[in-house]
């Protein structure tokens, strides 16, 4: 990101460049607790320490950098490090840097701020470890039962709360935070657009109106596992077969459904042999629609296809989290927008911490265009003229609300 570095407004994008990146999947994969992400955390703690903010986590793994003294009702702006397997390098990292920089730029201009301020960084946006999505913002808000968290697993077999040990939390007090939750009075979240909306615009950023509502299931096939080569066509109970035919069955239902989206993005057979027809097979469903009904009737037709497996398999459908249609607050938004020159309102299909504080304070977005709509790939991308048009808008918020 050379762009950057000269410019030295994002150069801490540029800062975290080399950290986490993945070789054979191209882009950063940058895992809750796991080394890039520790490193991450280690960045962000001495990026905010040098800003004179004082750095505390939370008793869910939620990293907050204060601007002076901690509070209730504060502003408190932020996203996320960790990222998808292979992912970009602004999904949730931009909203962490732009933040940083919007409160250096305040501190430069002698802005002295009449409530609490924070720059807050959310552990596990992606649930690429531990298979839920947004689980810091979750635990914080009590959207998950701490006792479901606790008892999470990586691909490794380790427990979150296991896991949360090795990263000195106490795993007994996971789960809501009242105290935390008090203090914020408004939160932002400035992200990277993950579609297309701002480019169909002409604009460089927008506000957020809706997420669609989203979940993921676990799709389970069992058959017989046996000898790949000593196994007849004829006799063979193969889960593999039945797992293809559903993936099959989940793109054709959401392409029954308008505006629907259904992915399988991650697979798993078991044990996993090339020459081993597997005994079972996992696949994991996102399914995604405007809706609460119509996510969960793609969902139930589904199910209904997986009805019959095929090959003589058994299947089962595991629900593992879901988050229903989220509304932003329209006259926040109506007023950051207006604040901001009367930008745009855009919907969103992707996911975000601030969807899940939504429904508990006062919350909005800002997407700052994409200009290829990629994301979750390692060639999602932002100018860094709209990059720096993200962090001046940030700016102007902040002197507008602290
Ligand atoms: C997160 O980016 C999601 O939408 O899953
Ligand atoms: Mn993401
Ligand atoms: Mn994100």
């Amino acid at each position: 990101m050379p762009d950057l570095v000269a410019h030295g407004v994002l150069a801490g994008l540029d800062e975290i460049s080399g950290t986490g990146r993945d070789q054979r999947a191209g882009g950063y994969s940058r895992h809750l607790w796991q080394s890039a992400e520790l490193d991450l955390r280690a960045w962000f703690t001495e990026r905010a320490e040098r800003l004179g903010l004082a750095v505390e986590t939370d008793r869910n793994g939620n990293i907050w950098a204060w601007w002076g003294a901690p509070g209730r009702d504060a502003v408190v702006v932020g996203s996320h490090l960790d990222s998808v397997p292979g992912g970009g390098a602004y999904d949730g990292p931009l909203g962490v840097v732009s933040a940083l920089d919007a409160v250096a730029r305040l501190q430069a201009a002698g802005v002295v701020p009449t409530r609490p301020c924070a720059v807050l960084v959310f552990a596990e946006e992606e649930g690429s470890r531990f298979g839920v999505a947004c689980l810091g913002s979750r635990l914080l808000s009590g959207a998950i039962d701490a006792d479901k968290a606790r008892g999470l697993t990586d691909r490794g077999g380790i427990t979150f709360a296991e896991a949360a040990v090795t990263a000195g939390l106490d795993p007994a007090h996971l789960g809501r935070d009242q105290e935390a939750l008090d203090r914020i009075g408004i939160f932002l979240e400035l992200h990277v657009e993950q579609g297309r909306g701002l480019i169909d615009l002409a604009e460089p950023l927008a506000v957020a109106s809706s997420i669609l509502a989203h979940g993921r299931w676990r799709l389970s096939f069992t058959g017989q596992g046996n000898h790949a080569g000593a196994t007849l066509m004829t006799d063979r109970r193969d889960p593999m077969v039945a797992a293809a035919h559903a993936i099959v069955a989940v793109q054709q239902a959401a392409l029954d459904s308008p505006g629907a989206r259904a992915t399988v993005g991650r697979i798993e057979a078991v044990p996993g042999g090339t020459n081993v027809i597997p005994s079972a097979v996992h696949a994991w469903l996102d399914a995604r629609a405007e809706t609460d009904g119509q996510a969960r009737a793609v969902v139930a037709d589904i199910t209904a296809r997986l009805d019959s497996p095929h090959a003589g398999c058994a299947a089962t459908v595991t629900e593992e989290s879901w988050t229903g249609t989220v509304t932003f607050d329209p006259e926040l938004a109506a007023r950051l927008a207006l604040a901001l020159g009367g930008i745009p309102a855009l919907p969103t299909g992707a996911g975000h911490d601030a969807g899940v504080l939504a429904a508990r304070v006062p919350t909005a977005m800002l997407f700052v265009r994409n200009p290829t709509g990629i994301s979750h790939s390692p060639e999602e991308f932002a100018t860094l003229e709209d990059c720096l048009a993200g962090v001046e808008a940030l700016d102007t918020l902040l002197r507008e609300l602290l």
